[in-house]
């Protein structure tokens, strides 16, 4: 696995430490920039937060993340930013690249974003492919994205219930992306339901690419549950659970329809 970014480091060791000076005493001198009151305070708020759910149907994320979102909009969706806007673009450019030498964009390419939070891959994606559709339980997640494509007409973002993908049509996408969501699916138990969703809108020869299938199961068992659900689903799994990325350690769970 290539080095952890700076930022990953700085998050791991601020969630792992009771106080900020705990945290400090730990780390090297290139992190400790990175260690401030308010990024420490940032960092402790939104995982209790996320943490502390009532309950982990579609509603209760909606509600956490209408809350995080109004707090920090970069943290709300990458804690390992954390809460640092240039951070978070050159973790959202890492995942674009990668994207790119997996050969899943291009002009002709239709493509689904499921939890699109603030809407990062929507910019970053639109001038890559020739539509992108964000669907978003939280209301204020969807008013964000709206406001970071304004005037990038390729791009669409609904809000959507959270229990399927009922908004898109069968055979209407050629990549279905979620990045960090299926978590909060597992969580709900709609994560199996949602890669046959995923499988129903994708048109043959289209990808399924997941970063996160779980934060809780062990990397073995979330491979397990991924190629369980993309066979069950009739898609072909292809990486499971692969280590892609630098600036933050995401697995990829990838799947195409035949
Ligand atoms: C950690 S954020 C990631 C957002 C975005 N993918 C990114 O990486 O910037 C998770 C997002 O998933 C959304 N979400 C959670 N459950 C969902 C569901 N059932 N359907 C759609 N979105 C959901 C949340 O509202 C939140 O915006």
């Amino acid at each position: 696995m290539a080095p952890m970014d700076d930022g990953l480091t700085a998050m791991q060791l601020m969630l792992g430490a009771p106080t900020l000076e705990a945290a400090r005493a730990e780390a090297s001198p290139e992190i400790l920039p990175l260690l401030t009151e308010t990024a420490y305070a940032l960092v402790k708020r939104t995982a209790a937060e996320a943490d502390h759910a009532s309950d982990n149907s579609p509603e209760a994320w909606a509600a956490v993340f209408d809350e995080l979102a109004r707090r920090s909009r970069a943290a709300s969706v990458a804690l390992y930013s954390p809460g640092d806007e240039g951070r978070l673009q050159t973790a959202t450019d890492e995942v674009v690249a990668w994207l790119r030498a997996q050969r899943l964009l291009g002009p002709d390419r239709l493509v689904l974003e499921i939890g699109c939070g603030i809407g990062r891959f929507l910019r970053a994606l639109s001038p890559e492919v020739e539509a992108i559709v964000g669907l978003d339980v939280s209301g204020v997640m969807c008013a964000e994205a709206r406001a970071r494509t304004t005037g990038l007409d390729n791009v669409v973002v609904l809000q959507t219930p959270g229990r399927d993908l009922s908004m898109i049509d069968d055979a209407s996408v050629d990549l279905v992306l979620a990045v960090d969501s299926y978590p909060y699916l597992v969580g709900a138990g709609l994560a199996e339901a949602h890669v046959k969703e995923s499988a129903r809108v994708l048109a043959p020869g289209g990808d399924l690419v997941i970063f996160n299938w779980s934060y809780v199961e062990q990397p073995t068992k979330q491979a397990e549950a991924f190629e369980r659900a993309a066979q069950k689903a009739g898609l072909a799994p292809e990486h499971l659970g692969k280590h892609a990325l630098r600036t933050w350690d995401g697995l990829a769970f990838t799947a195409r329809r035949l």
